[in-house]
C-alpha cells in the first residue's frame, strides 16, 4: 500500500516570467523535493526572499530551503558551468549540498550548442529570428533528438567522453566550417573542462527517477517547476517563436519518469497582464505609454539576459487555451499590484480577423499575427495593494478583477501575489 500521493506540478500560463519563482518559493517551507524538469539555463527564476534577490537559472527555486531535496531531472539539459556557478554560490552562503541530485540521463549543454545558438540566430537574419535567450538550448534538444548528444553520464566518464566526443566535434566541425565558415574547435579544448566539469558533477548524479518513484510512493510533497511557459512549449506554443522543450504539463512526465496518475495538481501561474521576451505573435502587445508603465512597474526586463520584455494586457482566450493544454486546477495569480494606478484595465476577450470575430486562441501562428484583440474595460484601482494580506483588503475593483478571471477561465484563483516579497501574497486556499 503507498501513502496518498501529494506531487503538485508549477507551469506557466502565458510567455514566461510570470513569476513562478517567487510562487515556488512562497509554497516552499511545505514541500518536501523540488523538482527542475525541462528547459535549461533560459529560465530566470527570481526570489525575493528578506529582502534578498536570488536568481536561478539551472537549480530549482526551492535550494533556498534547507535540508530539501531538489532535482535536476532527465528532460533537463544541464549547462555544467552554470551549475558550478550557481551551486558555487549557494554552497558558500552554507546551503547543504547533500540533497542535490541530478538525473544522468539529462543532457549537457556544451559549449558548441552556445555557439551555434548564436550562429543560427544571426543566420536567420531580420525576421526570421526566434530572439533566443544564446544558452544553447535549441542545438543541446537537437543533439538529444538526433541521438549525438552528451548525456551527464557520459560527461562523469572521461573515456566514454573523449569516444563520444571524437565523433561529435568530428560532425560539429564539419557544421562550423562549411556552414559558418567558422574555425574549427580543437579536440582538447573541449574535452579538458568538459572533463573537469564532469568531475565535479559527479558527486551529484544519481537515479532521480527511483528518488522520485520513492517520494511519491511515500507521500512526499513534490513539486515540479516547470520553466517557460504554455505558449513557448514546442509542440502547442507559436512555433517557430518557441522554446525546445514541453513546457507545458506533459513535459512533467517525460522530463520526470512519474506517471500521470502520481500528479494530484496542476497550478498555473498567470500574471496580472501578459509579458513576452524574444521576437513572435503578442496579439494584445501595447506599444504605447501604457506598455511603457507596465514594463517600469513591472520591473519587466529579462532575468536571464536582461532585454526590456514586451508588455501588454491579460489575453482571454490565450489563457483558456493554457489552461485546458495544462488541465490546470488552481491559478496562482501573480503581480497585481503592477496594475495599480493603470487606471481602466484592458482585458482581451476575443480576436477580429478580416471583420470577423474569433473567440478560440488561433493555433497557427500566420494567423496570430494578424489578429486584432478586441478588448473588454474593467475598472481599475489606485490604492496601494502591496501591503494586502487577505481577499477582502484588496480594493473593490482588484477583487472583481480577480473575479474575473476566475470565472473566466473557470479555474479557482488560489493565490495572488501584491508585491515581490516572499510575504506578499494572499493566500485563497493553495
Ligand atoms: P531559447 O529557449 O533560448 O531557445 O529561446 C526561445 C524563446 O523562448 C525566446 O523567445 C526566448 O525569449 C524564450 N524564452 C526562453 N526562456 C525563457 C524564460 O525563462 N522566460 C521567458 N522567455 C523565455
Amino acid at each position: 500500500m503507498t501513502a496518498k500521493k501529494n506531487v503538485d506540478l508549477l507551469v506557466g500560463a502565458q510567455w514566461g516570467d510570470e513569476g513562478k519563482g517567487k510562487v515556488v518559493d512562497m509554497l516552499g517551507s511545505d514541500v518536501d523535493v523540488f523538482v527542475r524538469f525541462q528547459g535549461g539555463a533560459n529560465a530566470g527564476h527570481t526570489v525575493i526572499a528578506d529582502g534578498q534577490k536570488v536568481v536561478f537559472h539551472l537549480l530549482p527555486s526551492g535550494m533556498l530551503y534547507t535540508g530539501k531535496l531538489c532535482i535536476l531531472g532527465n528532460g533537463l539539459v544541464l549547462d555544467p558551468e552554470q551549475f558550478l556557478n550557481e551551486t558555487n554560490e549557494l554552497f558558500s552562503r552554507g546551503q547543504d549540498r547533500a540533497r542535490l541530485a541530478v538525473s544522468p540521463h539529462a543532457h549537457v549543454v556544451m559549449p558548441y550548442h552556445k555557439m551555434l545558438d548564436k550562429l543560427q540566430e544571426e543566420a536567420r537574419g531580420k525576421g526570421r529570428k526566434i530572439g533566443t535567450t544564446g544558452r544553447g538550448i535549441g542545438p543541446c534538444y537537437v543533439d538529444k533528438y538526433s541521438r549525438s548528444g552528451l548525456r551527464v553520464e557520459d560527461l562523469i566518464n572521461p573515456d566514454v567522453l573523449r569516444e563520444r566526443l571524437t565523433y561529435i566535434l568530428e560532425e560539429k566541425n564539419q557544421i562550423f566550417t562549411r556552414l559558418y565558415n567558422h574555425n574549427p574547435l580543437a579536440f582538447d579544448e573541449i574535452y579538458e573542462p568538459a572533463k573537469k566539469w564532469g568531475e565535479a558533477l559527479a558527486p551529484y548524479v544519481d537515479d532521480t527517477r527511483a528518488l522520485l518513484r520513492k517520494a511519491a510512493d511515500e507521500g512526499k510533497h513534490i513539486l515540479l517547476e516547470g520553466a517557460q511557459a504554455a505558449l513557448l512549449d514546442i509542440d502547442h506554443g507559436t512555433y517557430p517563436y518557441v522554446t525546445s522543450s514541453s513546457t507545458s504539463a506533459a513535459g512533467a512526465f517525460t522530463g520526470t519518469g512519474l506517471a500521470p496518475h502520481d500528479l494530484t495538481r496542476v497550478i498555473a501561474v498567470v500574471k496580472a497582464y501578459t509579458t513576452r521576451v524574444g521576437e513572435g505573435p503578442f496579439p494584445t502587445e501595447d506599444f504605447g505609454a501604457d506598455g511603457e508603465k507596465l514594463r517600469a512597474n513591472g520591473g519587466e526586463f529579462g532575468a536571464t539576459t536582461g532585454r526590456p520584455r514586451r508588455c501588454g494586457w491579460l489575453d482571454v482566450p490565450a489563457l483558456k487555451y493554457s489552461m485546458e493544454l495544462n488541465g490546470a486546477d488552481v491559478i496562482a495569480l501573480t503581480k497585481l499590484d503592477v496594475l495599480t494606478g493603470m487606471g481602466d484595465i484592458k482585458v482581451c476577450t476575443a480576436y477580429e480577423l478580416d471583420g470577423k470575430r474569433i473567440t478560440a486562441w488561433p493555433t497557427d501562428t500566420r494567423t496570430l499575427s494578424e489578429i486584432k484583440p478586441v478588448y473588454e474595460m474593467l475598472p481599475g484601482w489606485n490604492d496601494d495593494i502591496t501591503n494586502c494580506k487577505t481577499f477582502e483588503e484588496l480594493p473593490a475593483n482588484a477583487q472583481s478583477y480577480v473575479k474575473y478571471i476566475e470565472q473566466t477561465l473557470n479555474v479557482p484563483v488560489a493565490l495572488i501575489g501584491v508585491g515581490a516579497d516572499r510575504n506578499q501574497t494572499i493566500n485563497r486556499g493553495m
